[in-house]
């Protein structure tokens, strides 16, 4: 084995971090203390979209002082964040009906804005009583289509991270701070 050849899958702990743990719970925080504001008397349905955003999810309820129960969604993603073809394809549905409700749709990243355009498209279609978005990060830079989040904790240059719910082939999702994954190791 060659030192020249990237390791398919680097420590995490090599990675350079981009938002650590406390920065990430102070904003989780400050978005559950905006939505409790925001929602004030009233029930939310929080939807997660699989696997990426179940961490901010679970973080997010519990910083959320209005009543609220949660569901989720899982849709195919195609390429990743680096090539997107542009389809999305629901894999999973609601468990519960959503029609009158305040619903919030709780994602890891918008970036190309296809997965959240699309789900918010599926979800209108419930009749809910309200529709709005809250994602982790937001990649304002790599956006196909218009659409926009109504809670952001970050927004952040076109770097591919990982941790915090977010992976890269699967690993690195329980990770506890964002880190830039190497552009080296991708593909390899
Ligand atoms: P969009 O449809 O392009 O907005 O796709 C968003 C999805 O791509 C997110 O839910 C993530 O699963 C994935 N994604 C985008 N950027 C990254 C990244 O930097 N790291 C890990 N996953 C990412």
């Amino acid at each position: 084995m060659s030192n020249s050849t990237p390791p398919t899958f680097p420590p995490s702990a090599t990675m350079e971090v981009l938002i650590s743990k406390e920065q990430i719970a102070e904003r989780v925080a400050a978005i559950g203390k905006q939505i409790s504001a925001d929602y004030a008397g009233h029930s939310i349905v929080l939807i997660g979209v699989l696997k990426g955003a179940a961490i901010f999810l679970s973080d997010l309820a519990r910083a959320i002082e209005v009543d609220n129960t949660f569901d989720f969604v899982a849709v195919s993603s195609y390429g990743r964040a680096r090539v997107s073809s542009g389809a999305v394809k629901l894999i999973k549905d609601i468990d519960n009906p959503i029609e009158g409700k305040h619903v919030i749709i709780v994602e890891d990243i918008l970036d190309t804005g296809l997965t959240l355009s699309y789900l918010r498209g599926l979800m209108l279609q419930h009749k809910p009583a309200s529709l709005k978005i809250a994602t982790c990060l937001d990649k304002p830079e790599r956006r196909l289509v218009p659409i926009e989040a109504d809670y952001v904790a970050f927004s952040i240059p076109n770097q591919f991270v990982i941790g915090y719910g977010m992976d890269y082939a699967e690993r690195y999702r329980g990770v506890e701070d964002i880190r830039l994954f190497p552009d080296e190791a991708v593909g390899h």
